[in-house]
C-alpha cells in the first residue's frame, strides 16, 4: 500500500481559510453550532474553528456507514449523538468527505426533527458527481476517483494523524 501526495498541509491551510471565511460571512452574528462528523472531520473542524472569525459553538456526532465500497447495504448508524440544544439555532454539519452522500442525508433528517432554524452542509472534499441532488453549502475541493487518507481521514483506522492528504495506492 503506497501513499501518493494529494494536498499538502500548506494547500489544506489555504482551502480551510477560504471555507472559514465563506462560512463566517454567511453566518456572522448567529453563533452557529458546527457539528463535526466523527471521526474523520476532527482535524478539519479543529482548523476551521480556529479560522472562523466569529462566535460559534462546537459539537460532535459519530456515525458508521456500513455499505462502504464492496458491501451493498447503505445503512448509516448514529453511534454518538450531539449534546447541544438545536432549537432556533443555525447548524452546520462538518464532514471530511461527501462520497455518496448517505451520511449527509441521514444527518440532515436527524437534525430536522430538532427544531434548528437552519441546517447547512460543509465538507472538505466532495466526490465529483457523488450526490448530485444534495445541496452542499461549503465545499473545500471536489475530488474524482481514489481513496484519500490523512488530515483526520483513515484507512482501517490508520493515517488519521498525517498532516497532509494522500491517495492510497495498491502495491
Ligand atoms: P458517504 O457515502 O457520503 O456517506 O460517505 C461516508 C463516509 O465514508 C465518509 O464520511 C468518510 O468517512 C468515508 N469515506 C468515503 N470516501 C473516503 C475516502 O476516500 N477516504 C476516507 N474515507 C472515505
Ligand atoms: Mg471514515
Amino acid at each position: 500500500m503506497g501513499l501518493k501526495p494529494y494536498l499538502t498541509p500548506g494547500r489544506l491551510d489555504e482551502i480551510v481559510e477560504r471555507v472559514a471565511r465563506e462560512m463566517a460571512s454567511t453566518l456572522k452574528g448567529s453563533n452557529p453550532v458546527l457539528v463535526g462528523v466523527l471521526k474523520g472531520s476532527f482535524a478539519f473542524l479543529a482548523d476551521l474553528s480556529r479560522k472562523f472569525d466569529a462566535p460559534h459553538e462546537i459539537d460532535f456526532i459519530q456515525t458508521a456507514c456500513y455499505g462502504m465500497r464492496d458491501i451493498p447495504a447503505n445503512e448509516v448508524l448514529i453511534l454518538r449523538d450531539i449534546t447541544s440544544e438545536l432549537k432556533g439555532r443555525d447548524v452546520v454539519i462538518v464532514e471530511d468527505i461527501i462520497d455518496r452522500g448517505h451520511t449527509a442525508r441521514v444527518l440532515l433528517e436527524h437534525f430536522r426533527t430538532r427544531g434548528a432554524k437552519s441546517i447547512r452542509l460543509c465538507t472538505l472534499l466532495k466526490r465529483k458527481g457523488g450526490a448530485p441532488e444534495l445541496k452542499v453549502d461549503f465545499v473545500g475541493e471536489e475530488i474524482g476517483e481514489g481513496f484519500v487518507v490523512g488530515y483526520g481521514m483513515d484507512y482501517k483506522e490508520q493515517y488519521r494523524g498525517l498532516p497532509g492528504l494522500y491517495l492510497l495506492e495498491d502495491g
